[in-house]
């Protein structure tokens, strides 16, 4: 995918952080935007920025981890915009954990959104990508899809998975002579406020979590997406977004599993 003029692009989690920065980002290269999250009213906020920039913007609610919700999301905006091609599977939220006090339901909770909702999006939405002859499929994963991390097990596990996932589907897609693309999202940390709706373990505070998140997050939303649709453009398998993904991306290829003791380390002397 060279351009996004008049392409239609599907963004999940758009209310916020960096779906609202890509979905802004998109306007202004002439996309057109079916744009979903679990609170319209946040969304419909995005899609008048999109428009104020030019754009046609639809805002849709859409929780990602309802299957038939998505498989009806998909359907509806193939009736109002007559194709789609490209999906950015975004919507995705975080947890700050120890292993022995992540609960059963924070599990199913991360897994839900953060894996289930990239697998409905993707499943939901590729015979339509196929079918428009110029398709897209970005699904965001996080540095901590390449290297795991002490208090983020879930959080690990969801994107690792979103990572295996999609590192398949582009295989396939490459096998079978589809006309999609497919990029795997690794952000490092990025200023949004994921923090802030993230939960945590029970020994540990939110707030004080958020406030050590926001003081080490350097890369802005806005920066962020630009950066992801240089790599759409580019067709980049993996998109490493901001220096600190770039550097965890190289430990365990440089270090192999080495890499543990030295994050372990680095974890001891700060607050996690
Ligand atoms: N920020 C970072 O440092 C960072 C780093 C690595 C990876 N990422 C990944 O990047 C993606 C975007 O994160 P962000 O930082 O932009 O976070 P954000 O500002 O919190 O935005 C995430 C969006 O997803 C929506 N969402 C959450 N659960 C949903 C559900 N069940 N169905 C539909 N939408 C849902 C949120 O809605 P509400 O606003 O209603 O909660 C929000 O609009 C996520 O997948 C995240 O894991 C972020």
């Amino acid at each position: 995918m060279k351009n996004f003029d008049d392409k239609v692009a599907v963004i999940t989690g758009a209310g916020a952080g960096i779906g609202r920065s890509l979905a802004v980002a998109l306007a202004n290269e002439g996309a057109r935007l079916a744009l979903s999250g679990r609170r319209e009213s946040t969304v419909a906020e995005t899609a008048e920025l999109c428009e104020r920039a030019g754009a046609k913007a639809r805002a849709y609610r859409l929780d990602v981890t309802d299957r038939q919700a998505v498989y009806d999301h998909a359907e509806e905006v193939l009736a109002d915009f007559g194709r789609v091609n490209l999906v950015v599977n975004n919507a995705g939220v975080s947890m700050t954990s120890g292993v022995d006090e992540t609960t059963w339901d924070d599990l199913e909770w991360i897994m839900g959104i953060n894996f289930w909702g990239v697998v409905h999006g993707t499943k939901a939405f590729l015979p339509h990508v196929i079918a428009s002859g110029d398709g897209y499929i970005a699904n965001v994963s996080s540095m901590f899809g390449l290297a795991a991390c002490p208090t983020q097990s879930a959080y690990n596990a969801s994107k690792f998975a979103v990572k295996g996932f999609t590192d398949a589907l582009r295989q396939e897609m490459r096998m079978e002579g589809r006309p999609v693309g497919v990029s795997c999202v690794h952000p490092g940390m990025i200023k949004t406020g994921i923090a802030r709706k993230a939960r945590a373990g029970a020994s540990r505070d939110v707030d004080e979590l958020a406030d050590n998140f926001e003081r080490l997050a350097r890369t802005s939303a806005d920066r962020a997406a630009k950066h992801i649709l240089r790599g759409i453009r580019k067709e980049r398998s993996k998109i490493l977004v901001g220096p600190d993904a770039y550097m965890i991306d190289l430990m365990p290829r440089v270090l192999g599993s080495g890499y543990q003791r030295v994050i372990t380390a680095s974890m001891r002397r700060q607050p996690a």
